[in-house]
């Protein structure tokens, strides 16, 4: 950044609205990384969780885990069992555990851009130039990080996105060695990218046809997408879920694994562990129940009303944009939107560096403009923003690009040279 990055201090905050330690009021979009589906402070949901803590559901976790997962159930369609952990990346290596413990085979395809939790057989992964055989170990993902244990990621083959051909010739070669293919099934990690018209179906076929388990990383859509997350919208059922993220309302984190009895009633066989001390803890599975109590009130009406008041934000942050003369698109869905910035055929030589920049210069003049975004360019809503929060986004929008404007101009030319924003600012007239 041409300068540098302030450090916002929360103190508190209600609905769709944070204050920092200096009384500056922030329009939370970032909710953090999407967890936090019902905004801030919501007063239902505290005393759900003052109650779990001082009352019966405190001791009488059983019944509480129960209900929790019967709920759960009720709402992602492919559900038929359920059980818990803490964070997303662990339940993401329990269902490849028990994908593995399914099959008897041990590999599993990922696909770039995705992410799907922090430890090192998740990051990173084997890649060719797509004339299989498959190559060595790749270390290369974006994903990936110094420090791994030497070979953790062999078992992961890296594929693209999208691309239901090459996951045929890759299936159909490998059959033999690959427990499951792990897939977000939209990738908001990389991008907000929808999957292709038939993508997901085309999925499900080939892992039935080369005894694959398919599993969904709804961590991110779950309970955000809508009730039943992706699966629910698409009609495409996976064999495992995992869950995590906005299912407890982003206070507490909690996990889940969901799926097939048949899979599931492995862990009944005790043949595969599952550790993990705070599984299923009482004040975690008193936050799922209290959110989806929430959540699906009145028929699950307030995802319609989420959307309507995102898709608002998302079309005053394009308007804006044009105005200043830059050409951004959002892609996803209104409830986990990620924005780009998009140019001209004679820029393509360029535009990965302008995009880029583009991208982090708009998020980082948004926080200094009291909006904040996740991890760059997602717009994660949550069901407190109002008409209010609109107008605010609305009021404020024109001085992220007036500070933006500028810096992406110079970029376009043959040597960028840059000034400090405080400069452009004072010029420009933003707060
Ligand atoms: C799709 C997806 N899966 C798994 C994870 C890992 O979840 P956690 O950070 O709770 O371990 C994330 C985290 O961002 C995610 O986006």
């Amino acid at each position: 950044m041409p300068w540098e990055s302030k450090q916002i201090h929360f103190v508190g905050g209600t609905g769709a609205r944070l204050r920092d330690m200096d009384g500056n009021e922030y329009l939370d979009l970032f909710s953090k990384f999407g967890a936090n589906i019902l905004g801030h402070n919501d007063p239902r949901y505290n005393v759900r969780l003052a109650d779990a803590l001082t009352g019966a559901a405190a001791v009488n976790l059983g019944v509480n885990e129960v209900e929790a997962a019967e709920m759960i159930r009720a709402f992602v369609p492919s559900a038929e069992m359920v059980r818990f952990s803490l964070s997303g990346t662990e339940a993401v290596l329990n269902a490849l555990r028990l994908a593995r413990a399914y099959t008897g085979k041990s590999r599993f395809i990922r696909f770039f851009t995705h992410y799907h939790g922090n430890a090192d057989s998740l990051l990173g992964g084997r890649v060719g130039n797509l004339d299989y055989p498959l190559p060595e170990a790749f270390d290369g993902d974006f994903t990936d990080t110094d420090g791994k244990a030497r070979g953790t990621t062999e078992e992961a083959f890296l594929l693209p996105w999208n691309d239901l051909p090459t996951l045929d010739r890759v299936l159909s070669a490998y059959s033999d060695q690959i427990a499951a293919v792990l897939t977000e099934p939209i990738c908001i990690n990389g991008g907000g990218v929808m999957p292709n018209d038939g993508y997901l179906e085309g999925m499900r076929r080939l892992c039935n046809a080369h005894g694959v388990v398919l599993i969904f990383d709804e961590v991110i859509t779950g309970f955000r997408v809508g009730l039943g997350g992706a699966q629910a919208l698409f009609g495409v059922l996976p064999d495992l879920t995992t869950l995590g993220k906005a299912m407890a309302g982003g206070a507490l984190p909690v996990s889940a694994i969901a799926g097939r009895r048949e899979i599931m009633n492995l862990y009944n066989a005790r043949k595969i562990v599952h550790g993990g001390t705070f599984n299923g803890y009482a004040l975690g599975m008193a936050a799922i129940r209290a959110t989806l109590e929430i959540l699906s009130a009145d028929d699950g009406r307030c995802y319609d009303r989420m959307a309507a008041h995102m898709r608002r934000i998302h079309d005053a942050f394009l308007r804006a944009a044009a105005r200043h003369g830059l050409d951004f698109e959002m892609k996803g869905l209104d409830t986990a939107a990620v924005f780009h910035f998009r140019s001209g055929p004679d820029e393509a030589k360029k535009l990965p560096m302008i995009s880029q920049y583009a991208v982090k210069l708009t998020s980082e003049a948004m926080a200094e403009t009291g909006i904040l975004v996740s991890n760059m360019n997602r717009f994660y809503g949550s069901i407190a923003v109002d008409d209010d929060d609109v107008a605010l986004f609305e009021e404020r929008i024109d001085d992220v690009f007036q500070i933006v404007a500028p810096f992406v101009e110079k970029m376009r030319g043959p040597k960028p040279t840059m000034t400090s924003p405080s400069r452009a600012v004072a010029a420009g007239g933003a707060q």
